[in-house]
């Protein structure tokens, strides 16, 4: 069904696993995804940008998430990814997103905790559930660009003062993730002492069972770099989250873990190999079906042996 993240998180926190929030823009992607997730059986978020509302429109997304549900029998929530204001938080509600993240990490906090409270307010009387987001995160967020010195991470008695304010469902933090493919220069480092403070924090506070959400959690496969390069890319010095890491923070109170940039490298190089293969091709579903492939690939291994999500039906 489609469905909100409630029962997907509590199922996640108790078990000690994350759930996938995988970034959709087209067909091709969401069945790469969704067939993964059958395949594993295993419940999945799809989360659409405000990019990708503008790319492919919200009532196509909504229309071909219901299909994926009606086809796979699975536990599917559509989720808004980084909304940026109220309106584009409403209207993703008005037309049956089950989940909205509204991204107010650039305001001051008094203005974060207003403008989250009256997404919340606007949602949770309409059964859909809010994420929000407190710190800030090095990279690319919302066309804003924060270099690593101005990424500020979760301040930890900040975050409980935020989920008592808010009522907000569940809440992004910074601990050294980052969007896209150039997370670290030096060694990839992740703070999971202040991850550990802030459950710690919540618990003491009465807050059980909270779920936190990882942004920028791509671990950037090198060989899908190596892929894209062989077929023609020019992708240097990329660079993610390892899978280790990742496995470390499902373990703990992470519920739901962001990954857009793996799923567009493996879908560029799979394009990039099966037009150089086929220089005469001209059938989009021939290319587009490779890309659809490798990206169910990608999703079913993250599922096994990342996240941990499998069997979560
Ligand atoms: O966090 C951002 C996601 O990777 C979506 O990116 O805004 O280019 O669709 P986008
Ligand atoms: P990546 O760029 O690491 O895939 O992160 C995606 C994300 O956080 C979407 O909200
Ligand atoms: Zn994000
Ligand atoms: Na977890």
């Amino acid at each position: 069904a489609l469905v909100t993240t409630k029962n997907m998180f509590e199922k996640a926190f108790q078990g000690g696993y994350a759930i996938g929030a995988f970034n959709i823009n087209n067909m091709e992607i969401i069945q790469g995804i969704v067939e993964a997730a059958r395949r594993q059986n295993s419940a999945v978020i799809l989360q659409v940008s405000k990019g990708a509302l503008k790319y492919a429109h919200p009532k196509y997304l909504r229309a071909m998430v219901e299909a994926a549900v009606a086809e796979t029998g699975l536990d599917i929530a559509l989720h808004l990814d980084h909304g940026p204001d109220f309106e584009t938080c409403r209207d993703c509600i008005d037309y049956g997103f089950t989940s909205v993240m509204f991204d107010g990490s650039h305001y001051d906090y008094e203005e974060n905790v207003a403008k989250t409270k009256e997404i919340v307010d606007y949602a949770h009387a309409r059964g859909v559930v809010v994420e929000a987001e407190l710190g800030k995160l090095a990279g690319i967020e919302d066309d804003v660009k924060v270099d690593e010195k101005n990424a500020s991470f979760t301040d930890p008695d900040q975050a409980v003062d935020f989920v008592k304010r808010t009522g907000v469902d569940s809440l992004a933090v910074a601990i050294g993730t980052s969007h896209g493919a150039y997370k670290f220069k030096g060694e990839a480092k992740l703070d999971f002492e202040r991850l550990e403070e802030i459950t710690r924090k919540l618990e003491e506070a009465g807050i059980h069972n909270f779920p936190i959400v990882l942004h920028g959690a791509s671990s950037v496969d090198q060989k899908s770099v190596e892929m894209c390069n062989a077929y023609g890319g020019k992708i240097n010095g990329a660079k993610g989250i390892p899978a280790e890491m990742l496995r470390k923070a499902a373990s703990m109170a992470v519920c739901k873990i962001n990954m857009d940039t793996d799923l567009r490298l493996a879908m560029t190089a799979a394009v990039r190999k099966a037009l150089a293969e086929d220089p005469a091709g001209i059938d989009p579903r021939g290319y587009l079906g490779s890309g659809r492939d490798l990206i169910t690939e990608l999703v079913e291994g993250k599922i096994k042996d990342v996240i941990g999500s499998a069997d979560s039906m």
